[in-house]
């Protein structure tokens, strides 16, 4: 499995599974059993998404050894703060039952910047028990980030942010900013929900490379140094995805992606 670096001296794999919608119970189960099958790593749940039971069971049963696995969980935009933030991560690693949490997100930054300070606090000292191996945020922009700086020595790991050809453009410069300061960007939503499937430009470019859609679009998240991590319900397409690692997209493709509007 490929991997990248994160700014705790671990890896993170280079592209994961995403669990935004899969139902708690068989639908959640059985995805992420495929995905592990399939050859994922990284699985990514949030506590928002109802399903860590289910997902905590299938990484514990997948027959693959818990260091071998990366388990991203996300703190609620209803627990941001201190206390509540201590509290929601005890939840969700008890739900989970894996033991320890690869790396834990404030989910959202809501709009309390005492409420932010105070929850990155909290994953400091979570960080700094082990019980989870990496923090980090999602949907930050550039003057959160700037904002996390100026009160905490421990910078995020990781800024996941939706980042698909759709909203290239307006988040170039939070890529560029994140990739100056070691963090790694999580792209979420890479196939833009599955709508970026139908562009010519990208069903043009997968004829050529006799990929499928979804494996070029991948392939542009992976060339722009991101950490995508689509999601799907259906077994063959959770297996095309992580395909991605035999084909490169030259210049001229890169940039005809970036431009699709
Ligand atoms: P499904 O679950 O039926 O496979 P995103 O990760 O950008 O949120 O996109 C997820 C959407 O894209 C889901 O609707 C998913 O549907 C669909 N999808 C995921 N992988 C593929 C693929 N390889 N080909 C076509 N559609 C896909």
């Amino acid at each position: 499995m490929y991997v990248k670096k994160l700014n705790t001296g671990t890896t993170i794999p280079a592209i994961g599974f995403g669990t935004w919608q899969l139902a708690e119970g068989v639908e959640a189960r059985e995805a992420v059993k495929n995905a592990i099958h399939s050859g994922y790593r990284l699985i990514d749940t949030a506590a928002i998404y109802g399903n860590e039971i289910s997902v905590g069971d299938s990484v514990c049963n997948s027959g693959v050894s818990r260091g071998a696995l990366f388990v991203t969980t996300k703190l609620g935009r209803g627990d941001l703060g201190y206390k509540t933030a201590r509290l929601a991560f005890e939840t969700s690693l008890h739900k989970l039952g894996v033991g320890y949490i690869d790396l834990y997100l404030i989910h959202w930054p809501g709009t309390d910047p005492r409420a932010r300070k105070d929850s990155w606090r909290a994953l400091g000292e979570i960080y700094k028990t082990g019980k989870a191996k990496a923090i980090g945020v999602s949907n930050y922009e550039i003057s959160h980030l700037k904002e996390a700086a100026s009160y905490s020595d421990i910078m995020p790991a990781v800024n996941q942010i939706e980042f698909h050809p759709y909203n290239y453009q307006q988040q170039k410069e939070l890529l560029e900013y994140c990739n100056e300061h070691g963090i790694v960007v999580e792209a979420y939503s890479p196939l833009a929900r599955g709508e970026i499937l139908e562009e010519p430009v990208v069903k043009k470019i997968s004829t050529s490379h006799r990929k499928s859609e979804a494996q070029v679009v991948l392939r542009w998240a992976l060339q722009h140094n991101t950490v995508p991590i689509p999601k799907s319900g259906n077994p063959d397409r959770i297996k095309q995805n992580i395909d991605v690692f035999d084909f490169e997209l030259n210049e001229r493709e890169m940039e005809l992606i970036d431009s699709i509007k």
